[in-house]
């Protein structure tokens, strides 16, 4: 393929690292991470071969949501830093070959935003209408509550309104009423705002909450929810040809398949597989990939210039909503079986290096499926070097403790006192002391480094993005072997749910006479048989990625 063409369709091949600027890097020494602190730790994204950077929300916020609580859609928090903070980050990273994404939290408002003080003050507020406002609740007022350990109802009673309005997560956050034109209009001018800044799009936060106008008076005339996503999407592509939304869509898969549009995705650019990453945590439990084998084989392709985007981790908790309970139970004993570990009764609030014990193999196996499943992957700070969670933190916020830069008991993140942090420190086996960015940075053997290979070889094989992939058979059941095909072009790759090694023979080339399989991470270049088999052995818990090379082929290896 032209490779010109995986530039203009940035976001199929890109790497997406999200981080929350509070939990990054302090500059001013207040306790808390901010735009100069990221801009300053720029050329670590950078030395990671991250291309896109996808940052938390950084609007003003009464912070009972970490963020996700917005008083003004066109602000920056004062304490993270300026507008003009944020567009020296956007030029520094566009040097570094990044682009720059945020969350577009436009569900709901926090209820300390203006447009709600006014409309909860008075039903003659030009904002009364951009909420959803009722009498009394509907009688499935308790359907649907995504955080049930402290929210019952979608409904809650405002004295000073006189009526109840719907809250899709807690009760300080009020849904907009997408079904009002005048939403919608504020919605793309907010965009566009932040385009003309120099983003180059958004994670567009509860993509489904956003569009169900089931809530509104008389829903049954309101025009289809996805007309408006389509519009969206317009919009940003008139003004910015290159801008794309990435999509929180936890619903499953011929539902989900919705949300990227027509045949030519004409609605979001890429969404989230909730579903893959779940089915992904059982295989692992298993140590067993036919979940995983079974999950790719149902989810459908994306339209050719949409993408999935892929995650092992994410801010949340580990959400395992789509597994039956006893299927839960199982990741639970595997990964979570303390209840502290456990969340909304869904999810575990844990990082992927503890729950795998530290074990360096198979955290290397689980980055190198991440990084060769089809699917762009998302990166959540921290990753690239195994940090673990504080359980002692509250709820999600056992995942979002500060970054470990270096081993002081700091981490390096901040000179305040440590009762200033957003979060706790992570301590003991993964704190800074023995999890930190400057001793991997110097250790060929770490995990960081093992991402940057992923990463460099990763962006190198087009096939792996843009590729047809097609599970191998490998008569060994713990080993999921697949092949990605593109242009000519092909890539096989092996990794081994079990520790145990593992021999195996897949078919990769029609007739096998002259080619090679070239070893794309380390050195196990292997030639196939005549018959075009290839065999070969797995260590416990080891991956392969192999280029299928036939004599000619003028591939880079
Ligand atoms: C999804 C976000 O990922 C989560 O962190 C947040 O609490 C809710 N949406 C509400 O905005």
């Amino acid at each position: 393929m032209r490779l010109t063409e995986t530039a203009d369709v940035w976001w199929k091949n890109a790497v997406i690292y999200c981080l929350d600027v509070e939990t990054f890097f302090d500059t001013d020494g207040d306790g808390r991470g901010d735009l100069r602190g990221v801009c300053q730790r720029i050329d670590h994204l950078a030395e990671l071969g991250v291309t896109c950077l996808w940052l938390m929300p950084f609007y003003p916020t009464p912070d009972r949501d970490d963020g996700y609580d917005v008083t003004d859609f066109y602000g920056v928090d004062p304490r993270l830093g300026t507008h003009g903070d944020l567009v020296e980050l956007i030029m520094l990273a566009r040097d570094r070959g990044m682009r720059v994404i945020a969350d577009l939290v436009v569900n709901h408002t926090s209820d300390q935003h203006p447009w709600f003080k006014s409309a909860r003050a008075s039903r003659q507020s030009p904002y009364r209408d951009w909420y959803v406002w009722r009498d009394e609740p509907p009688p499935d007022a308790e359907k649907g509550v995504v955080f049930p350990d402290k929210e019952k109802s979608l409904w809650q009673y405002d004295e000073q309104a006189g009526q109840y309005y719907l809250h899709r997560f807690y009760r300080y956050q009020p849904d907009l009423d997408i079904a009002n034109p005048e939403v919608r209009e504020e919605i793309e001018r907010v965009i566009g705002f932040w385009s003309a800044i120099g983003l180059s799009g958004f994670r567009v936060d509860a993509v489904p909450f956003l569009l169900d106008t089931s809530g509104s008076q008389d829903a049954a005339d309101l025009p289809d929810p996805h007309d408006y996503l389509r519009d969206l999407r317009a919009f940003l592509d008139r003004r910015h040809g290159q801008s794309m939304l990435l999509g929180e869509v936890n619903l499953e898969y011929p539902d989900l398949r919705r949300f990227f549009g027509d045949e030519d995705g004409d609605e979001l650019t890429m969404c989230f597989d909730f579903n893959l990453m779940q089915r992904l945590y059982l295989s692992l439990a298993r140590n067993d990939p036919a979940e995983l084998v079974k999950t790719l084989r149902e989810r459908p392709d994306p339209p050719e210039e949409a993408q999935w985007g892929t995650f092992v981790r994410n801010h949340d908790e580990l959400t395992l909503d789509k597994l039956s309970d006893a299927e839960r139970q199982e990741v639970f004993d595997a990964f979570g079986p303390d209840e502290n570990m456990q969340l909304y009764g869904r999810g575990l609030r844990r990082r992927l290096p503890p729950m795998l014990g530290n074990d360096p193999a198979r955290l290397r196996m689980v980055y190198s499926l991440l990084f060769s499943l089809p699917g762009t992957p998302v990166l959540f700070y921290g990753e690239e070097i195994g940090m673990g969670e504080n359980l002692a933190a509250a709820d999600r916020q056992a995942v979002r403790t500060p970054m470990q830069w270096t081993a002081d008991p700091d981490g390096g993140f901040s000179t305040a006192d440590p009762s200033r942090l957003p979060a706790p420190m992570v301590e003991g086996e993964f704190g800074p002391q023995n999890v930190n960015v400057a001793a991997q940075r110097r250790d060929p053997e770490s995990l960081f480094n093992w991402l940057k290979l992923l990463i460099v070889r990763y962006r190198e094989c087009p096939e792996l993005s843009w590729g047809t992939c097609t599970v191998l058979d490998t008569g060994v059941a713990s080993v999921f072997a697949h092949r990605s095909d593109h242009d000519g072009g092909t890539i096989v790759a092996l990794h081994n749910f079990a520790p145990e090694s593992a021999e195996v023979s897949v078919a990769v080339a029609g007739t096998g006479v002259g080619v090679r399989a070239v070893d794309l991470l380390t050195d196990g270049t292997a030639d196939v048989r005549d018959d075009g088999v290839l065999s070969l052995d797995l260590a416990p818990y080891g991956c392969r990625w192999l280029r299928i090379v036939h004599p000619g082929d003028r591939y880079l290896v």
